[in-house]
This record gives structure tokens, C-alpha cells and sequence, in this order.
């Protein structure tokens, strides 16, 4: 019987076997139970030799289904850890994480430039009245860009604002007469062009806005000239040309020179070595005075710049849709920049 039982536990593969053997040998039905329950049918000298062997015999078992359990977990453990090891020599997995819109990327280093200089960043809304968008920036009722083919309207008085200007007169209207105002403000703005490589009817802009005593073209262009050599590097020149806007005068544009692509083919300066990346000027006074400062006291200069010429020329992009197509091998030419 103990033969017998030790090979069976011997040759249990699991620890579900070796409790079968447990329960057949060491049960209430086994058969060693069956002896000791057999015991009292046993004359007195044979009863301590029979009791002894049979509690020596269940020892036995008990000891090595023991033994046995505990060799089936060890390996039970064992073959986990082996399971579960990681192979360190494995190539890892690449993680794939995103990066920020070249448009993003231009604004926000635009934005601490100006930050920087002591300007405060501000906001308005996308979607404009006619008053902010024209009426208080100096622009006739009969001026072009009210015009229905560039401009996106709503209703009669509501329109998707056609330039970032209009947070210049509702920064001034806040500020109710009093300076100084030191303001820049990102934004998105719409025009109804048909688009192409160098238009798109969703563009953005960066608005300027100073407004002090004593404030002088001067202040402007030296603003403008820091501006334009911090973020396209001292290598390029800028050029200021007279110009015409109703809500500034005198009013400029500014060009940078440009040289990543002058080329045969070249979108973005059309062969001419320079592009115009903004348009800016002194506040006009009757803006000012519509706004509430009196053009006596206060004099101030305003610019309004296209980001997506400015990431043009930063990365060499060539059409201004790839911007809003968001293909995303555009797009991730940019990770290896941050
Ligand atoms: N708002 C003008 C434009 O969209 C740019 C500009 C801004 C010009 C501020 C002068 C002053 O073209």
C-alpha cells in the first residue's frame, strides 16, 4: 500500500493529482482509514503492531504528498517567473505622441518675444460685428473689404472677422481713455478667396497694438526691425514700404528678405528675393478718438502680421494649404524641431 501510494504521488504532475491521491489514500473512504476503523475486529497482540504500521504507513504519505505540494509550487513559481520575464534585449515599442501645429509653434514664439517686451496678450472673437470689424477702425461704409465677395457674413451686421484688427478697438474701448496699452493678439481670421498655394480663406494673424504719449514711428520701427531679426535671424533685411490703410497713418508694409526659396517655382517669393510678411502704421486718429483716447495726449502704432507667411518662410513651405490639410506626414516634420 505504501509502495503504491509514494508512486502514485511520485508520478502526480499537478497539484491536482497529488490531492487525489490525499483524498483516495488519507480519505474518509481510503484505505487506511478502513484498517484503523478495522482495528477493533483484531485480537490485543496483533492491534499495536497493525495500529503502529498503519499510522507510520499514513505518515509516510502524509509526509511526502507534502513534500510533494511543496516541489509542485515551487515549480509553479518558477515557471511563472520564466513566463514573465521581459527580455531586455527586445526592441522597445515606439510611442507616439504629438507636436504642435507649425501655426502654434510660429504664434507661440511670437507671443514671448512680445511677452518679453512687456506686452500682454489678448483676445476677441472670431465671429465680428460690422461696428468692431470696419465701423470703429475708420473703414467707410463703401470701402472694398466690406464688400460681399471678401468678406464672410452672418447677417447684415455679423460676419467672421476679416482681420485681427478689431481687438484694437475693443482693447481701446476697455482702456476708456487712458494708457498706456501694450497688446498683441493671435487670432483666426477669414476672407472669401479662392483658395491656392498662396491664398486661403481661413488664415491667421498677430495683432500689435501700443498706445502712450508720445509713442513715435520710430518705436515701431524699431519694433518691427527687432521683431523680424529675432524670429527670422540677423541675416535678414527688412523693408518698409509706404502703404495704405484706413485705421492707420502714415500706414507701411513690412517685406523680409527672403533667400530659403527664390527659386524657379517658388511659391512664396515669387522670385523677387522679398516678401511681405505685414502690414502696420501709426493708429489714425480718428481711430483713436472713436475709441475713446484723445488723439491730443495719445499717439500709438498698430501692426497686423500673416503667421502662415511667417511659417512659411521659418520652414520652407511652399502652399499655405498644407497648413489646413493636416496630412500628417506634414505635420510630423516638425517633431524633430521642438
Ligand atoms: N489689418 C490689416 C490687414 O489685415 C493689417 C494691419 C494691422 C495694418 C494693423 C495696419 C495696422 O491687412
Amino acid at each position: 500500500l505504501r509502495k503504491e501510494a509514494l508512486a502514485k504521488i511520485e508520478q502526480a504532475k499537478d497539484m491536482k493529482e497529488v490531492q487525489q491521491v490525499r483524498i483516495s489514500y488519507l480519505g474518509k473512504k481510503g484505505p487506511i482509514t478502513d484498517i484503523l476503523r478495522g482495528m477493533k475486529k483484531l485480537t490485543s497482540e496483533e492491534r499495536p503492531i497493525i495500529g503502529a504500521l498503519a499510522n507510520e504507513v499514513r505518515e509516510t504519505i502524509s509526509k511526502t504528498i507534502e513534500k510533494k505540494w511543496a516541489e509542485l509550487e515551487q515549480a509553479a513559481i518558477q515557471r511563472k517567473l520564466a513566463e514573465e520575464s521581459i527580455d531586455v534585449t527586445l526592441p522597445g515599442r515606439p510611442i507616439v505622441v504629438g507636436n504642435r501645429h507649425p501655426l502654434t509653434r510660429v504664434i507661440e514664439e511670437v507671443e514671448d518675444l512680445f511677452i518679453g517686451l512687456g506686452y500682454t496678450v489678448a483676445e476677441g472673437p472670431e465671429v465680428e460685428t460690422d461696428y468692431y470689424n470696419f465701423e470703429a477702425l475708420n473703414i467707410p461704409k463703401d470701402h472694398p473689404a466690406r464688400d460681399m465677395q471678401d468678406s464672410f457674413y452672418i447677417t447684415n451686421d455679423l460676419l467672421m472677422r476679416t482681420q485681427t484688427s478689431p481687438v484694437q478697438a475693443r482693447t481701446m474701448e476697455k482702456a476708456k481713455g487712458k494708457g498706456p496699452i501694450k497688446i498683441i493678439c493671435p487670432g483666426k481670421t477669414f476672407r472669401r478667396d479662392n483658395d491656392d498655394a498662396t491664398h486661403s480663406h481661413q488664415f491667421m494673424q498677430i495683432e500689435g497694438l501700443v498706445v502712450d504719449k508720445n509713442i513715435r514711428m520710430s518705436d515701431l520701427h524699431g519694433t518691427l526691425e527687432f521683431f523680424a531679426k529675432t524670429i527670422f535671424g540677423h541675416d535678414r533685411e527688412i523693408r518698409l514700404r509706404p502703404s495704405f490703410f484706413p485705421f492707420t497713418e502714415p500706414s507701411l508694409e513690412m517685406d523680409i528678405s527672403c533667400k530659403i526659396c527664390g527659386g524657379k517655382g517658388c511659391n512664396v517669393c515669387k522670385g523677387t528675393g522679398w516678401i511681405e510678411i505685414l502690414g502696420a502704421g501709426m493708429v489714425h486718429p480718428n481711430v483713436l478718438r472713436m475709441n475713446g483716447f484723445d488723439p491730443e495726449q495719445y499717439s500709438g502704432f498698430a501692426f497686423g502680421v500673416g503667421v502662415e507667411r511667417i511659417a512659411m518662410l521659418k520652414y520652407g513651405i511652399d502652399d499655405i494649404r498644407h497648413f489646413y490639410t493636416n496630412d500628417v506626414r506634414f505635420l510630423q516634420q516638425f517633431f524633430l524641431r521642438d
